[in-house]
């Protein structure tokens, strides 16, 4: 439970230009107001994050987008349908955008979502301006799915943090670019592909050279410190084993029943905890390449690199 005060609080840290550590239903965001170049220069000083990786724009309605970004008929369609959640949309960013340079890191399109959190919604509601926010997290280190994950990768950078327990889905969103003619997914994430094809037709995923668009999907980017072995069958000595379905071996499992939900909600938690365990290596079991199952081999392939 998140108090009014805790809210009330994060908002005068934020309209201060002071970064703020906040849930959204996908991981936890380091936000600062996105139209104050001092804040947002914050974000990358505390997440020791290259500047040339742009940041994803949070606000509270389609209305408050509209204002930072330009809309297409594809665009519009989907923010109806998906909006609040995890997916984002890369558009052109309007001449007239108050937007903070950095936030775009240059670049002429912004990547914008409506998280689905009802902490986050309310806390956007209350400051009134749009927040950028990656993932609470050291660079290069795996998204933090709960407050303590946030302290143990941020440490004495860490800001005030609006702790409201496990984020649901677990997995950062998609991002689909619709800069171009061609609808194209930049980052597999937690709106599974499945789900816009029936309004997109087919999508393509970005191939790696595309991904120079997204500085933030080098290959190495999701990784514990431990090497990771995929599709693993068995586990070898000195491994650890991450299981996926009936794995009675297993040293924890992302879903002992297959769900894919369920496993996306756990992969970040379990590899951290695994991790701290100082193993030779984590041998993952196979996930199937459907549904989120897509989005959570994209962050153990990296992880793996
Ligand atoms: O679920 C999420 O998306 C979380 C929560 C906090 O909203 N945020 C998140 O942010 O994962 P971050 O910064 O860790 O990842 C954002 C990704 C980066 O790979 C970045 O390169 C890409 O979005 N990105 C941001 N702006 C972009 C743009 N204009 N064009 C292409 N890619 C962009
Ligand atoms: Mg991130």
């Amino acid at each position: 439970m998140v108090f009014l005060q805790t809210l009330t609080e994060a908002s005068q840290d934020l309209r201060a230009g002071k970064c703020i550590v906040m849930p959204t239903e996908t991981v936890y965001g380091l936000a600062a107001d996105a139209t104050n170049d001092h804040a947002v220069a914050q974000i990358f000083a505390i997440k020791e994050r290259p500047t040339f990786n742009p940041l994803i724009v949070h606000v509270a309605t389609i209305e408050a987008a509209r204002t930072l970004v330009e809309f297409n008929p594809i665009a519009d369609k989907l923010a109806k349908h998906f909006w609040p959640g995890p997916l984002t949309l890369v558009l052109p960013k309007l001449s007239n955008s108050p937007l903070s340079y950095l936030v775009s890191a240059g670049l002429d399109t912004i990547a914008i979502r409506i998280p689905a959190h009802p902490v986050t919604r309310e806390l956007l509601q209350i400051v009134g301006k749009p927040l950028a926010a990656p993932s609470a997290n050291r660079s290069n280190t795996l998204s933090p799915t709960c407050a303590e994950d946030v302290r143990l990768s941020l440490g004495h950078a860490t800001p005030h943090v609006i702790d409201a327990g496990p984020c649901a889905v677990g997995i950062e969103s998609t991002i689909l670019d619709l800069s171009h003619a061609k609808p194209l997914i930049l980052r597999p994430g937690g709106i599974e592909a499945e789900k816009l094809i029936p309004l997109l037709g087919p999508v393509l995923y970005a191939s790696e050279e595309h991904s120079i668009k997204a500085p933030g999907m080098m290959k190495r980017h999701y990784a514990p410190q431990t090497p990771l072995r995929l599709n693993a069958v068995h586990k070898q000595p000195g491994e650890l084993m991450l299981g996926f379905g009936r794995a009675p071996l297993s040293d924890l499992n992302l879903s002992p029943t297959e769900n894919l939900s369920e496993a996306a909600a756990n992969l970040f938690r379990m590899l951290r905890e695994l991790d701290a365990r100082n193993a030779q290596r984590i041998a993952v079991m196979s996930i199937p390449m459907t549904g989120l199952g897509v989005a959570i081999n994209d962050r153990l392939q990296r992880a793996a690199t």
